[in-house]
C-alpha cells in the first residue's frame, strides 16, 4: 500500500467513475463514409448494425457492475484515448500510458519487475485507503498491488496514443509483405536496417507484429483483447494467442466481455476508414513529396504496401528501426530492444499531434530534428534543405 499514495489523485477521478457521474464527452453524430472516425465503405444494414455496436462499446464508458478494472485502470473506455480527429483516433499527452523496468542505471541488465511493466493509473478508492469499504466481497477485491514496487524502478517510459483510422487495412497487410523490406544487416550500406518484430503468439509460428509502438502485437483483434485488460480491466474470452487477459480480481464473473463483444469491437476498428489525402493542388507539396523520397525519409516511411485487397498508402514499412540518440534508455520488450520503435504510419499525420512515442515531438518540423541512430543521415540531409524546402517537405507531410 505504501507505494501507492502519490496516485491518490487518481482516486478522485475514480471515486467519480464509481458514483456514476456523466462522462467527460460522448460524441453521438456517427460520421459518415469517408469522413475522419467513419467506415472506411458503405456497410450493409447487417454489417452497420454490427459496427455501431462495436463503436459503442468503444465509446462508452464502461461500468464497475460490468467488470470495469482489475479493480485498477487506465481510463473507463477506449474513446478516453483514442478521440482525435475523431472516436477511434489518436490521444494527447495527458492520456499517456507509463511503463517502468528497472535497468541499473542504465548499466544493464534491464529487469522487468514483478507484475510488469504497465503501471494502472487509476486504483477505486478501497485500494489506496483502508479505511474505505469495497462494495461487493472484499475478499475478491485485493488486488496484489504489493507486488508493484515503483520505488524500485529506474527506467520509465511514456507511450503516447497512437491513431486506429485505417487499422482494417493494416491489419490486412501479409507478413511476407513486411518481411521483405527487413534488412538485418544493412546489406546496402545505407545505414539503415530495418527488422521485423516476430511476437510468440500461443503454441503456433511467430507471426509480425502490426500493431502498437514497438509492434508487438500481430492483429487488431489481438489488441482488443490486450486494450480490454491492460487499459480497462476488462477480462476476454480466452483464443490460444495469448493477448486475451482472462481473469481479474473484481468480483464480477470472467470473462466480463462475450466472444460477439470481442468481435464487434474489432469489427468497428477494423472497418474506421483510413485517413485521406488531401492531395492540395499547391505545387509546394509535390516539391516536398519530391524532397521526402530524395533526401531519404520514403526508405523507412515506405509510401505504400500491399494489403489484402490493393496498396495500403500508410507511409510506414511496419519494421523497427532504431532512431534514438546514443545512450537512450528505455523499454525492452522480446524482439524488440530499448529504442526500437516501429517506423509510425503518417497518413492523417496532420491530425494526430503530438508525436513520436511518448509524444516528446510537438510539431512536425521538430519531429524531424527528433530522428538520430539510423535516421541521423536522413535527419542532416533535412537539416542540409534551405528552409523554404523544408516547409514544402512539411507541407506535404500536412497533406497525407
Ligand atoms: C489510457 C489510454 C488508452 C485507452 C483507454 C485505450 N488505449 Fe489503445 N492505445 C493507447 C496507447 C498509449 C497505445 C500505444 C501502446 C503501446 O504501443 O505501448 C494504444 C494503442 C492501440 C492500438 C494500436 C494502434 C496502432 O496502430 O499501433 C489499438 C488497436 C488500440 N490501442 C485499441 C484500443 C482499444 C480497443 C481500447 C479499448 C478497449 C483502447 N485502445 C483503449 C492508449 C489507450
Ligand atoms: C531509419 C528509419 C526512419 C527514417 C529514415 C525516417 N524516419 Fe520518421 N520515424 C521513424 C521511427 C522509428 C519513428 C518513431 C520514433 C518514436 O516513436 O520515438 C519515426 C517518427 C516519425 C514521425 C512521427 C510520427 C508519429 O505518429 O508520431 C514523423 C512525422 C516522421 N517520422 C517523419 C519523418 C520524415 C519527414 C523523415 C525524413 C526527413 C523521416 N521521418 C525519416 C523512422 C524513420
Amino acid at each position: 500500500m505504501k507505494n501507492i499514495n502519490k496516485y491518490s489523485f487518481a482516486a478522485v477521478l475514480a471515486g467519480a467513475l464509481l458514483l456514476g457521474l456523466p462522462a467527460l464527452s460522448q460524441n453521438d453524430d456517427i460520421p459518415g463514409v469517408g469522413e475522419p472516425g467513419g467506415p472506411g465503405r458503405v456497410l450493409n444494414p447487417a454489417e452497420m448494425e454490427q459496427w455501431l455496436r462495436g463503436r459503442a462499446l468503444f465509446d462508452r464508458p464502461m461500468h464497475r457492475t460490468r467488470g470495469l478494472g482489475f479493480p485498477e485502470m487506465n481510463a473507463d473506455s477506449c474513446r478516453a484515448c483514442h478521440q482525435d480527429p475523431a472516436v477511434g483516433g489518436a490521444g494527447g499527452l495527458e492520456l499517456n500510458v507509463s511503463r517502468f523496468a528497472f535497468d541499473n542505471n542504465g548499466a544493464g541488465p534491464f529487469i522487468d519487475l514483478p507484475g510488469g511493466q504497465g503501471l494502472s493509473k487509476l486504483y477505486p478508492p478501497w485500494v489506496l485507503d483502508p479505511t474505505v469499504t469495497p462494495p461487493n466481497d472484499p475478499a475478491t477485491n485485493e488486488t496484489g498491488r504489493e507486488e508493484y514496487d515503483p520505488e524500485v524502478a529506474d527506467v520509465f517510459e511514456q507511450r503516447q496514443t497512437p491513431s486506429i483510422l485505417g487499422g482494417g487495412l493494416i491489419d490486412g497487410i501479409p507478413d511476407l509483405e513486411i518481411l521483405q523490406n527487413e534488412d538485418p544487416f544493412d546489406s546496402n550500406f545505407d545505414g539503415i536496417f530495418g527488422v521485423a518484430r516476430m511476437v510468440s503468439v500461443g503454441l503456433g509460428p511467430d507471426e509480425v507484429g502490426r500493431f502498437g509502438w514497438k509492434a508487438q502485437v500481430p492483429h487488431l483483434e489481438d489488441f482488443t483483447r490486450d486494450a480490454m485488460g491492460g487499459e480497462l480491466g476488462m477480462t476476454t474470452p480466452a483464443d490460444g494467442r495469448g493477448f486475451a487477459f482472462t481473469t481479474d480480481s473484481d468480483s464480477v464473473a470472467d470473462p466480463e466481455l462475450t466472444l460477439q463483444e470481442v468481435a464487434d469491437v474489432t469489427f468497428f476498428m477494423a472497418e474506421l476508414g483510413p485517413p485521406l489525402r488531401t492531395f492540395s493542388a499547391d505545387p509546394d507539396v509535390a516539391a516536398g513529396e519530391g524532397l521526402f523520397n530524395t533526401i531519404g525519409c520514403a526508405i523507412c516511411h515506405i509510401p505504400e504496401l500491399q494489403g489484402a485487397s490493393g496498396p495500403v498508402p500508410l507511409y510506414s514499412d511496419l519494421l523497427l528501426h532504431n532512431v534514438m540518440p546514443a545512450g537512450f534508455r528505455g523499454m525492452v520488450e522480446p524482439g524488440a530492444g530499448a529504442g526500437f520503435f516501429k517506423t509510425p504510419p503518417l497518413w492523417g499525420i496532420k491530425d494526430t499531434a503530438p508525436y513520436m512515442h511518448d509524444g516528446r515531438g510537438e510539431t512536425l518540423h521538430g519531429v524531424i530534428l527528433r530522428h538520430d541512430g539510423e535516421a541521423a543521415a536522413v535527419r542532416a540531409a533535412y537539416q542540409a534543405l534551405p528552409s523554404a524546402d523544408q516547409a514544402r517537405l512539411i507541407a506535404f507531410l500536412n497533406d497525407l
